[in-house]
C-alpha cells in the first residue's frame, strides 16, 4: 500500500472540522488512491469531543483511512504532518477589540508555526481557515523560517464559490460555465469579488452586468455572506467552508488546469500588493504550487477596491508587528 499521507486538522472537534474530517477520510481531498492518516489537533477540553469524531471516523470503514491520531499539543500533532488545515482559531467575543484577538490568535498560530517549523515533513503545505485567516497566516509563517513562505495560504475559496454561484444565479447559467472569477485581498467584508475577467459561457460576464449591480448587489452580498449566514444559521459556515477547504487543498495539490481560482497567498508584489502580504489572488496551480496570474489589466474600479483591502491586510500586518506577535 502507499504511504498514507498525514493531514493535521486543528479545531478538529469543532463544526468545520465535523464536516471536513469525512470528506478527507473518503478520499476527496486527494483522490481516490491516496490513503490518509488523520491527526487531529485539538486543546485538552475538546479532545473527548474529537474522540466523538473519531469513532464516527471508525464506524464509516473508510477504505482509505489509515489511522487517526488525538493531540492536544501544536509539537505532537503537527508532527509528520505533509498537510495542516489550521481551523482551530479564538473566535471575537463581545466587546473584544480588534487587538484583543489578533492578540489571542497570535497565542494559536505563533506555537503552532513555531511547532510546524520543528516536526512537520519538509513537504508541509499549510492551508488557514480560522479568522482573521490572513493575518494568522501571516504569523504562523512567520514562526516559521526553515519553511519555503509559499507553504502557507489563508483560505478565500469560501468567497470564490459563493462569488461563483450568485453570478450563475444572476445570469442564470451553471456554475460550471463561469470561469476566471477572482477573490483580492483579505477574507473580511474588505474583500473585492472581481467579474471583470470571468466569463460566462464563453460571453465577458461585464457584459451581462452592469457596474451598478455589481456594487450594489454583488459585491456586498459576497462579501457579508459569511455574517449573513452567521445571522440565519446562529453559527458561522461550516459545511461550505469545510467544502471550500476541500476545493483548495485538492486543486494545491492535484492542480487547476487553464481556468484559474482565489487563493490568498504570500504577495509577490504582483499588483502592487507589498510582497509578504496573505493577500487573495487570482492563482493557478501546477505541479504542487501556485502561480499568481499575470498580466489582467485592473480598470479604476476594481484598483480602488483591491487596495482598500490590501491596506486592511497592511493594517493587520503592523498591528500583530506592534504587538511583538510577529
Ligand atoms: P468552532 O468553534 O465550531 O470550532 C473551533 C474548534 O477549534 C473548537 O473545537 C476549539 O476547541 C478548537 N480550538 C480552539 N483553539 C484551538 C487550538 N489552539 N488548537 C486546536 N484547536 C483549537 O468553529 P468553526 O465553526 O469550526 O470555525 C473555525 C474557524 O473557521 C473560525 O475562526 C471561523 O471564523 C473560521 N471560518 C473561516 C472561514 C473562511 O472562509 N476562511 C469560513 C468559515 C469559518
Ligand atoms: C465566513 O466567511 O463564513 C466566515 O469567515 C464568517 C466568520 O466570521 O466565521
Amino acid at each position: 500500500m502507499t504511504t498514507p499521507v498525514n493531514v493535521t486538522v486543528t479545531g478538529a472537534a469543532g463544526q468545520i472540522g465535523y464536516a471536513l474530517l469525512f470528506r478527507i477520510a473518503s478520499g476527496q481531498l486527494l483522490g481516490p488512491d491516496v490513503p490518509v492518516r488523520l491527526r487531529l489537533l485539538e486543546i485538552p477540553q475538546a479532545v473527548k469531543a474529537a474522540e466523538g469524531t473519531a469513532m464516527e471516523l471508525d464506524d464509516c470503514a473508510f477504505p482509505l483511512l489509515a489511522g487517526i491520531d488525538i493531540l492536544d499539543t501544536p509539537r505532537a500533532g503537527f508532527d509528520g504532518a505533509n498537510i495542516a488545515l489550521l481551523v482551530g482559531a479564538r473566535p471575537r467575543s463581545a466587546g473584544m477589540e480588534r487587538g484583543d484577538l489578533l492578540e489571542a490568535n497570535g497565542g494559536i498560530f505563533g506555537p503552532q508555526g513555531k511547532a510546524i517549523n520543528d516536526h512537520a515533513a519538509s513537504d508541509i503545505r499549510v492551508l488557514v481557515v480560522g479568522n482573521p485567516a490572513n493575518t494568522n497566516a501571516l504569523i504562523a509563517q512567520q514562526h516559521a523560517p526553515d519553511v519555503p513562505v509559499d507553504r502557507f495560504n489563508a483560505m478565500t475559496r469560501l468567497d470564490h464559490n459563493r462569488a461563483l454561484s450568485q453570478l450563475a444565479q444572476k445570469t442564470g447559467t451553471p456554475v460550471s460555465q463561469i470561469e476566471n472569477l477572482t477573490i483580492w485581498g483579505n477574507h473580511s467584508a474588505t474583500q473585492y469579488p472581481d467579474v471583470f475577467h470571468a466569463t460566462v459561457a464563453g460571453r465577458p460576464a461585464s457584459e451581462l452586468v452592469d457596474e451598478a449591480w455589481l456594487a450594489e448587489d454583488f459585491i456586498p452580498t459576497v462579501a457579508k455572506r459569511g455574517a449573513a449566514i452567521i445571522d440565519a444559521r446562529g453559527a458561522s459556515s461550516a459545511a461550505s467552508a469545510a467544502n471550500a477547504a476541500v476545493d483548495h487543498v485538492r486543486d494545491w495539490v492535484g492542480g487547476t488546469g487553464s481556468s484559474w481560482t482565489s487563493a490568498a497567498i504570500p504577495s509577490d508584489g504582483s499588483y502592487g500588493v507589498p510582497e509578504g502580504l496573505i493577500s487573495s489572488f487570482p492563482v493557478r496551480s501546477a505541479n504542487g504550487g501556485w502561480e499568481i496570474v499575470q498580466g489582467l489589466e485592473v480598470n479604476d474600479f476594481s484598483r480602488a477596491r483591491i487596495d482598500a483591502s490590501v491596506e486592511e491586510l497592511a493594517g493587520e500586518r503592523d498591528a500583530v508587528r506592534e504587538l511583538g506577535l510577529i
